[in-house]
């Protein structure tokens, strides 16, 4: 009997002591290449309490009225390889966060005042009013944008399915090109004239 108790015991603590160990996990070292697999490992003895942190910087502006605060992998570098990442968005009153999409599935969690978030299909538009405390799922490629329909900041957090989530931008897509406004006016079905307003705002040419 207490032989058993001591080899159940011994398994335990040998399994969680495994799980802790520190080549269970990889924190990058952004000085090499970034790989599909991720950044290659730093050394055990370099990983600091910090490569576990997300400090926020001062963010990121982006249009319009939104300001980001990454936390990727390039700012919290044990997430390498754990093909999770998060980040914090801040809309202000008016504001809106312009069609975009991710290579990843997204979860946006509501901390304070109020979201209105629309995911745009080929058929139907899923639009959402999300509140603090509430959360809405983007799925993986989906066209969505996010508007503050509240009466005061808006600040939620994006989860991502990916260490290093990309932001591809529908206006920068269309309008950042070098294609020509006839071309893209053509194939938007946009008028020439604001099809060259929109080059200039987002530094397309031709
Ligand atoms: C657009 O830019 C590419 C390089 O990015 C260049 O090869 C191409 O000639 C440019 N096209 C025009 C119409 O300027």
């Amino acid at each position: 009997m207490n032989t058993i108790v001591i080899l159940l015991l011994c398994a335990l603590v040998s399994s969680t002591s495994h799980a802790a160990n520190l080549q269970e996990f990889c924190v990058a070292d952004l000085k090499g290449p970034d790989s599909p697999s991720g950044y290659q490992c730093k050394p055990a003895n370099r990983v600091t309490a910090q490569d576990f942190k997300c400090t926020l910087g001062p963010g990121i502006s982006i249009p319009d009225n939104v300001k980001i605060y990454p936390c990727t992998v390039r700012q919290v570098h044990s997430l390498n390889g754990l093909g999770i990442s998060a980040g914090r968005v801040e809309i202000e009153k008016g504001g809106s966060f312009p069609v975009h999409t991710h290579a990843a599935n997204e979860i946006l969690i509501m901390v304070k005042g109020e979201m209105t978030v629309g995911i745009l299909t080929p058929t139907r538009a899923f639009v959402n009013r999300v509140k603090e405390g509430e959360l809405v799922v983007i799925p993986d490629a989906l066209q969505h944008y996010l508007v503050n329909s509240g009466n005061e900041k808006a600040v939620a957090y994006a989860t991502y399915s990916s260490p290093n989530p990309r932001i591809d931008f529908l206006y920068q897509i269309l309008f950042a090109n070098n294609v020509s406004t006839a071309t893209i006016a053509q194939t938007t079905f946009l008028e020439e004239p604001q099809v060259r307003r929109l080059k200039a705002r987002f530094g397309g040419t031709n």
